[in-house]
């Protein structure tokens, strides 16, 4: 755990390549201008970096959640926005692989895993955020399908998604009365509002979702009914492995940069990586990312054994991003007005990792789950 393999070096230096050759040349121009490049996406699909944990049966790597952190962090040193694009794609994977019928597993693992369907997962609405069990849209049985109405909010590849997973009510208040359900992403009502224009993660698209009337066979359903909430907590769980291993990745990049520079830039006649001041910061720096490596490691190592990694998950997220947002802001320091700028890619370094405190549950909430685990374990 310690140690990468032999096979795991050579994984994080081919996925360094191929970032470095087919992510780098877009990523400044698409931050500027918010986009997104499904070519890029289905390019990521073909090297096999969209399925890394999915079973070979269906189409995936069929390695572990420790391969797939590697992967996301090599992803995240060069575009977090697009190691985001793997890790919200792979909820959708997570989540049939998990709790899907063998049907919903065939139909979309191999497409998802091979990056020729986009995934998404529609959770949050515009009043419930943290709250998710009090989320609004409804699903209504009505015979052979359900008929889905609301609106879904801050949904990562919203408009250009293929499958949503989609969680909605079907029964009374509260996380009990949720479902999720497969929801194609061409389904009739179901309609795009606002893009989001953000401060960071700018070439990962976030749109609203607008349900009127959407009919969905009840087929789609995932689980039973009443059960969607914890499917999608279950997800989350993962999902906060892949969010806190892209921070690693953000945090390893932004060091790299502004060390490299605190070695070229002079100033009273040399450079200033020799003045205490620079030396001692990148070292907090470092110190703070392996910390935060280790973690992520052992939340990956701990799913990959089977064993409980819900809390562990919630700390790597909290003290990965927390780090990559006090890292990034270092490295700009370290570059002093230059990093202010778009010169240097620190300033967008800075910019991404503050959103990586707020998805996939913010930091709060994650104390909020290591807390609950923590006073479960002192109950008497
Ligand atoms: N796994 C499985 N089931 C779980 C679970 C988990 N980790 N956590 C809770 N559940 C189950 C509980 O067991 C309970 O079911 P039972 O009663 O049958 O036992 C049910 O879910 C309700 O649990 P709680 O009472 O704990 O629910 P709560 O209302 O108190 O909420 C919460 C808990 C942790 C605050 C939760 O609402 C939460 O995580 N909120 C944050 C939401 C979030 O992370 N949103 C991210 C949006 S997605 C995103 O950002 C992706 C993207 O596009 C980038």
């Amino acid at each position: 755990m310690f140690q990468l393999t032999e096979d795991q070096v050579d994984l994080a230096e081919a996925v360094a390549g191929f970032c470095r050759e087919t992510l780098a040349p877009t990523v400044e121009a698409d931050d500027e201008h918010q986009v997104f490049r499904p070519e890029l996406f289905r390019a990521m699909g073909e090297q096999g970096f969209l399925g890394v944990p999915t079973p070979e049966e269906h189409g995936g790597l069929g390695l572990g959640y420790f391969e797939y952190c590697v992967v996301l962090e090599e992803i995240a040193k060069v575009s977090a926005s697009y190691a985001v694009t793997v890790a919200v794609n792979g909820l959708p994977q997570v989540i049939l692989g998990q709790f899907g019928t063998e049907e919903q597993k065939a139909e979309w693992l191999p497409k998802l895993a091979a990056g020729e369907a986009l995934g998404a997962f529609a959770l949050s609405e515009p009043e419930s955020g943290s709250d998710a069990g009090a989320m609004k849209t409804t699903a209504e049985r009505r015979g052979d399908t359900y008929v889905l109405n609301g609106t879904k909010f801050w949904i990562t590849h919203g408009g250009v998604a293929d499958i949503y997973i989609c969680m909605a009510r079907t029964g009374g208040p509260g996380p009990k009365g949720v479902s999720a359900f497969i929801l194609p992403g061409d389904a009739t009502g179901l309609s795009f509002g606002k893009k989001e224009n953000k401060m960071g993660l700018r070439a990962s698209p976030t749109v609203e979702l607008v349900l009127d009337d959407v009919v969905i066979p009840a087929a789609n359903r995932i689980g039973e009914e009443g059960f969607g909430f914890n499917v999608a907590m279950a997800a989350l769980d993962s999902g906060r492995i892949t969010i806190a291993a892209s921070g690693v990745g953000l945090s390893q990049a932004a060091l790299d940069y502004a060390g490299v520079y605190a070695t070229e830039r002079k100033q009273f006649k040399k450079p200033i990586i020799d003045f205490q001041g620079v030396s001692f910061m990148l070292a907090d720096m470092a110190c703070k990312i392996e910390s935060s490596r280790l973690l992520v490691h052992k939340a990956a190592w701990l799913r990959d054994q089977g064993l409980p990694y819900a809390n562990i998950a919630a700390m790597a997220k909290c003290v990965a991003t927390d780090t990559a947002m006090s890292v990034t802001t270092d490295a700009v320091q370290v570059l002093g007005g230059y990093g202010y700028t778009k010169e240097h890619p620190v300033e967008r370094y800075m910019r991404d990792a503050k959103v990586m405190q707020i998805v996939e549950g913010t930091n709060q909430i994650q104390r909020l789950v290591i807390g609950r685990h923590l006073k479960r374990g002192w109950m008497r």
